[in-house]
């Protein structure tokens, strides 16, 4: 063993909990702590389907004091983290619950971040020189199955003004504990069913050939890719599966877990690139992006593949095809206006996520790519 892949650092700094039903945990891990404030962070959808209230019931009576922001919108814009601090600020909560997607738990990151250090703009907090108190305390609760942000310490926060995607994340930034309930995802509807799974799936791909990969974080993004071939199919024709369900939101932890450790590459260094210029939805970018990108990669991987085939039943590219047979993507037109195009050729080639990409493109390459996955208008 001496390869540079055999030597490596692996912390999960995430307590995870994992099972259908569990979500009242949340409440037991805040007990048992003593948290006494318990700031809740979510969006009105969630709010809605009533998913808040039994956990809100549950804090009660336990005496614990309880203040919500639930103006979290997806792809969360850097105001609103400053609405979500603004509005918990008086509060002074001792711990936090991020309860939704992806969106709601990079924003419960974010505005943690910024209690902690008093500080309402999350971009001058990321820029300050000095080393930023720790986060008020937080737990995740993710809603939907793609996102992985329940196990790691990155948050993905829009900024309108620039159309930049910010990718802010520090160890501090990790949630104390995941409570993840698949049965939270069951009223997922198919087609945010299919998007969060392309996400999970593309962690996972991205993760396994990442230049950093190691064995460990093989072993996680080989899993995950296993569960989200063996049930998004199901779970987007059949959304009460709690089976599929539970493999679905599996995947997504051990996604996380994979990418956090070896970073991600291309799908999401040019998916950000879309989502910030135009809000589109990041799986559904992702999900335009995913063949094009693995043909691509592909010339540059052929041991990857073949440890992949080795480990996984099937041809691994077939496979995947066949993933996207499962929704018509047609339907959903995503439009790149040909003047923005450079800016997001520029911007993809030097986002962190490029840079573990096993193949290093050159703009044009980066370019004929955005063509091919996007409609360029
Ligand atoms: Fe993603």
């Amino acid at each position: 063993m001496n390869r540079k892949e055999d030597y490596f650092d692996f912390i999960l700094p995430t307590k995870v909990k994992f099972g259908p039903g569990l979500r009242s945990q949340v409440v037991e891990e805040i007990v048992s702590r003593d948290f006494q404030r318990v700031g809740i962070v979510t969006t009105e959808d969630i709010l809605e389907l009533g998913l808040v209230e039994g956990i809100t019931e549950q804090l009660k009576s336990e005496d614990k004091k309880i203040e919500s922001f639930s103006n979290v919108t997806s792809n969360p814009h850097l105001s609103t983290i400053s609405e979500g601090f603004e509005a918990l600020r008086g509060f002074q909560p001792d711990c936090l619950i991020g309860l939704g997607g992806g969106s709601a738990i990079d924003a419960t990151k974010t505005i943690s971040l910024c209690l902690a250090n008093d500080e309402a703009n999350i971009v001058r907090l990321d820029e300050r020189e000095e080393r930023p108190n720790p986060c008020v305390p937080f737990f995740a609760v993710p809603t939907t199955s793609g996102t992985g942000s329940e196990v790691d310490y990155w948050a993905v926060i829009s900024d309108p003004n620039s159309n930049r995607k910010l990718s802010i994340g520090s160890p501090e930034m990790a949630p104390l504990t995941a409570v993840i309930d698949p049965e939270l995802t069951l009223t997922l509807p198919p087609d945010l069913t299919f998007f969060t799974g392309i996400d999970a799936f593309s962690h996972a791909l991205e993760a396994f050939f990442s230049s950093k990969n190691n064995e460990l974080s093989d072993i996680l993004s080989i899993k995950a890719m296993e569960l989200v071939f063996r049930s998004l199919e199901k779970a987007v024709e059949s959304g009460d599966s709690i089976t599929a369900r539970g493999d679905l939101s599996l995947a997504s932890a051990l996604g996380g877990a994979a990418m956090q450790h070896v970073g991600l590459g291309l799908i999401h260094a040019m998916s950000h690139q879309v989502s910030g210029f135009y809000d589109t939805n990041h799986g559904l970018a992702n999900a335009r992006l995913t063949l094009p990108v693995l043909n691509y990669n592909e010339v540059e991987v052929p041991e990857r593949l073949e440890k992949l085939e080795g480990r996984l039943e099937g041809n691994f590219l077939d496979k995947v095809e066949s993933l996207f047979e499962i929704r018509d993507l047609s339907k959903y037109r995503v439009e790149i206006n040909e003047e923005d195009l450079p800016k997001m050729v520029d911007r993809a080639i030097k986002n962190v996520n490029a840079e573990t990409n096993p193949r290093q493109p050159d703009r044009s390459e980066v370019k004929k790519l955005y063509r091919e996955s996007f409609t360029i208008e």
